[in-house]
């Protein structure tokens, strides 16, 4: 019997590459292969993202090329996932005939049992459960042994793995999607986050990120956690943190509205926590904030940082950032730039507003123009850059231990607990998850550099 072989290409955020590592493990318990070429697999899943505007065009420009492909070999079978899977549905078939399933992000598990029953008139499925218990989905052990010899296709090595404790938002950002195409906030039971978590470093894995839209308030709403009564994220790091085997743990995304004094007191109480956290302000304008419906001040969050930086000072920062947002007027993006002056990020991600279908904030009046959301946007690019290279050069002569993330031909790769990328020429017998120290030779905006130790 002919064995099928599968391509999965993955847009947007970690979540979307856990659903990926989902949907291939999924294909793979049913007989498919897995293959890296997009020209000759008999299935193709583009995993879309539909945060920004820029997000959803990559993945229909992709589609455009896949159009040609499937015009010379009309038997590959093209699968839209995802979020812009989920938001367009049935309209994506009008504007694109060749496309053969549409597969919303809470209908991955169906995907196969869709795939085997295709008989040539496209499907569309969509549905968002009503219901609020995310199924337990272990991720099995050959294809996480498999993945290591096909390291080059999945998004992140086998010694690092992201693990989805909740789906969803409920927090309705004025700008944002994601509660459109992810629906409501679900905790996954804790026994089954624990399990995962002991599967992944029974096979080998050394560095946990703890996934979620917004992870700070896990078990706050909807829960179905079996731990019962007022269970916290906290917790729920220090139960994982107590995993005898694991190196490193991290989590993301958090918003500051939910951010406890308990989780912030985490960063001096895990070892393994690692010291860097990604805590998206938006704007430093509090009229902004208000609008984005952010539900906290930029007073709020100036405090946060303080009482960060007094628990963990080495803690590495980073922020997301839109620029343009409906009336941001000059002095509302003067507050952002002056906040990145008083915080100064390790590092941040800065985007040009795009108005996103349904959300609230695509009606909104006082659009910014696109040359002024550009200009504030470089602007803002640019000294984050200079505040990057700044505390960057902090780092050398220091001595860091690093995880080791690829064995390069002239040395290797690896990644400080704050999150920098070292690059180290130098050979040393060792493989990828594997900690050595270095002492930082030097430091670049985007990368350090390091000599071996001992
Ligand atoms: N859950 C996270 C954000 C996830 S989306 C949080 O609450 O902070 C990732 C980032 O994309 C957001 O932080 C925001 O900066 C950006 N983003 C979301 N919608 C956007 C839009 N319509 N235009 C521009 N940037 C947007
Ligand atoms: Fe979007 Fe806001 Fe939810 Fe983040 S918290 S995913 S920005 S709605
Ligand atoms: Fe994109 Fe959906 Fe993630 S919109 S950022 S893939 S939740």
């Amino acid at each position: 019997m002919k064995q099928f072989s599968f391509m999965i290409k993955t847009f947007g955020c970690q979540m979307n590459e856990r659903d990926s590592e989902i949907m291939g493990q999924l294909l793979s318990e049913n007989g498919y292969i897995e293959s890296m070429d997009m020209d000759n697999a008999d299935v193709v899943i583009l995993n879309t993202c539909s945060i920004r505007a820029k997000a959803e065009q990559k993945a229909m420009s992709l589609l455009g090329v896949l159009r040609k492909v499937k015009k010379r070999r009309p038997s590959m079978k093209i699968c839209i996932a995802g979020c812009v899977a989920q938001q367009e549905g049935q309209a994506i078939l009008q504007r694109m005939p060749h496309v053969d399933l549409v597969i919303g992000p809470q209908n991955l598990y169906e995907l196969a049992g869709l795939l085997a029953t295709l008989d040539g008139t496209p499907r569309v499925a969509i549905g968002m459960s009503d219901s609020y218990e995310i199924p337990a989905f272990i991720p099995a052990l050959p294809r996480l042994l498999q993945q290591k010899e096909l390291q080059s296709a999945t998004p992140v090595a086998p010694f690092r793995k992201f693990l989805t404790i909740m789906q969803g938002c409920n927090n309705y950002c004025t700008y944002c999607v994601v509660p459109y195409t992810r629906g409501r906030e679900i905790s996954r039971k804790v026994s089954d986050i624990i399990d995962e978590a002991h599967v992944l470093v029974d096979a080998g894995v050394r560095e946990i990120t703890l996934l979620g839209q917004n992870v700070n308030s896990y078990g706050r709403t909807n829960q179905v956690t079996d731990a019962g009564g007022d269970y916290s994220f906290s917790q729920l790091l220090r139960e994982v943190a107590a995993i005898e085997g694991l190196k490193r743990l991290r989590f993301t995304t958090s918003n500051p509205k939910d951010l406890s004094p308990e989780l912030m007191r985490c960063f001096g109480e895990i070892e393994i926590l690692c010291p860097q956290f990604h805590l998206p302000v938006q704007s430093g304008s509090n009229a902004v904030l208000a609008r984005m419906n952010r539900n906290y001040t930029r007073e709020l969050y100036l405090q946060q940082v303080a009482d960060l930086r007094a628990v963990r000072p080495d803690i590495a920062l980073s922020t997301d950032v839109i620029a343009g947002f409906p009336g941001e007027s000059d002095d509302d993006f003067e507050q952002t730039m002056d906040l990145l002056e008083e915080v100064r990020f390790h590092s941040s991600f800065s985007f040009k507003y795009s108005d996103r279908p349904g959300t609230r904030s695509a009606d909104f009046d006082d659009k910014v123009v696109e040359q002024v959301k550009s200009e504030r946007l470089s602007r803002f690019q640019g000294r984050q850059d200079t505040i990057c290279l700044e505390h960057n050069s902090l780092y050398v002569s220091k001595s860091l231990p690093i995880m080791v993330e690829k064995i390069t031909e002239k040395g290797l790769v690896g990644r400080t607990d704050t999150n920098h990328i070292v690059h180290v020429e130098e050979k040393i017998v060792c493989v990828p998850g594997d900690i050595v120290t270095v002492t930082i030779s030097h430091a670049g905006q985007h990368s350090l550099n390091g000599i071996l130790q001992g």
